[in-house]
């Protein structure tokens, strides 16, 4: 065991929180908990970006304002004592796991909302799912006050609001961003993972074969790129497309010619399970 292992600081509450002496820097790592490898390598890049005299805070709530109703936040994995282990193995220094009603009052009326990215890819079938997302995560650099905070790639459009609410809201926190982690056989690393069965997950990399077969597929337009892709997902059963687009990785808008700046993305359901992933195409 590190020394880091026995120090990490474990509260639950926006008080203690609050009261916690700032380290010369300090690092967030904002999560739902699961904790997975790509959370692993979270941490050591922020252990990194902290210095050896910052410290790691990692966050763990379950955040119900990001689920939409009938989805799966009631079976959402908590997994409180494994999670915390991960954590201590990991070195995160401060632990900061609140419970709902600690985070929301029942009679809460203030949310935060961006508007120009968060209605397109995964806000066409998640309509409240940003707002929820803009809403925790500007809590949690108020409560922590983060001098930076790590974001996956894997949740690109998520990514690219958070950083557009630093820009409008002018919070002070450098935004990170954390290059997609993969199991062997290429299925992005998710806490979601861990519900598709046997056949389900032995289908499901089939999105990164598809996202490859894209990115090798030279001067194609945007159109030919997607029928690519379905095609490559449909030969997988279980799947069931939900979508596949090519847009610009700066505004998320649609385009129809691929540029070096254009991201593809996409999600996919098997099962009961919705899984997201994405490649910069170009
Ligand atoms: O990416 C996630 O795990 C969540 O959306 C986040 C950023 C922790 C907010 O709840």
């Amino acid at each position: 065991m590190s020394s880091s292992v026995s120090k990490m600081r474990i509260i639950t509450t926006i008080a203690e929180a609050q009261a916690q002496p700032q380290a010369k820097r300090r690092v967030l790592v904002p999560t739902m908990g699961a904790l997975h490898k790509a959370h692993g390598e979270m941490v050591r890049v922020a252990r990194k970006h902290a210095g050896h005299d910052g410290e790691v805070a990692l966050s763990i709530f379950v955040n119900p304002l990001q689920f939409e109703p009938g989805s799966d936040y009631e079976r959402y994995p908590r997994l409180e004592k494994t999670d915390e282990e991960f954590c201590r193995n990991a070195g995160v220094d401060l632990l900061f796991r609140p419970g709902v009603a600690e985070m929301y009052a029942n009679d809460r009326s203030v949310f935060v909302e961006e508007s120009s990215f968060s209605n397109r890819l995964e806000g066409k079938s998640r309509p409240r799912h940003f707002r929820g997302v803009c809403t925790v995560v500007a809590k949690l650099f108020n409560i922590l006050s983060p001098d930076a905070a790590l974001f996956g790639e894997k949740d690109f459009q998520q990514l690219v609001i958070v950083r557009r609410m630093v820009r409008d809201l002018n919070f002070k926190t450098d935004i990170i961003a954390v290059p997609t982690m993969r199991e062997e056989d290429g299925l992005a690393c998710s806490s979601r993972n861990q519900y598709l069965n046997i056949e389900e997950r032995k289908q499901a990399p089939v999105l990164h074969r598809a996202l490859l077969a894209a990115a090798n597929a030279g001067n194609k337009s945007a159109r030919e790129i997607v029928d690519l892709v379905s095609k490559v997902i449909d030969e997988a059963p279980l799947a069931r497309i939900d979508y596949v687009e090519v847009a610009d990785s700066e505004t998320l808008q649609p385009v129809e010619t691929v540029r070096p700046n254009s991201l593809l993305a996409l999600a996919v359901s098997f099962g009961k399970t919705r899984l997201i992933d994405n490649i910069r195409l170009g």
